[in-house]
């Protein structure tokens, strides 16, 4: 099978292991106003969901602009991170989301886990445009992101900040 046909049939697989979890996640936190336990679920559906997830959780924007760890899956990750740090850092900076191949060519990836060989980043917004949070999700295989990825990650933390960000 070309390389293109192999690439497709795995986009589809994705999107729709995507629309799984995100109907699972919906259901779960639909009636749920806590911030803590809608972090802790999201983190645990999406981790269980996806082979190339291998740590993943949320780091939340403190008053003194520090993002702190908050719920997380995987090995023990760094518990604060300076936003001039790290892919986090930079994804709280710019509020865009940061998808990286290959994280040893990111100026200032913070290696939690000396294994991870790619990150995608997505930044969490409240209402009115400032950082709530940013989920950070590393994966131990190079390049293993990819723009289905990137838009199903974006559309559930933009639900989360509407959600929780007020
Ligand atoms: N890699 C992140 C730090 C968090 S640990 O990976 C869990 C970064 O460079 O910001």
């Amino acid at each position: 099978m070309p390389s293109s046909a192999i690439h497709a049939k795995e986009a589809t697989l994705r999107e729709e292991q995507y629309r799984e979890v995100r109907e699972r996640i919906d259901a779960l936190i639909e009636d749920e106003d806590d911030w803590v336990a809608a972090m802790a679920t999201v983190v645990c559906e999406l981790y269980q969901a996806f082979d190339h997830y291998h740590w993943t959780g949320f780091y939340r924007m403190t008053r003194d602009r520090t993002l702190v760890i908050g719920p997380f899956q995987g090995m023990h990750g760094c518990l604060r991170i300076d936003l001039s740090r790290g892919v986090c850092g930079a994804a709280a900076r710019t509020q865009e989301t940061q998808l990286v191949d290959d994280v040893d060519e990111f100026p200032g990836h913070i290696a939690c886990d000396p294994r991870t060989r790619s990150e995608i980043v997505v930044p969490v917004l409240k209402s009115d445009g400032s950082v709530l949070a940013v989920l950070d999700i590393d994966s131990n295989d190079h390049a293993a992101f990819t723009d289905v990825d990137r838009e199903h990650l974006e559309g559930l933390c933009s639900v989360l900040g509407s959600k929780y960000g007020d």
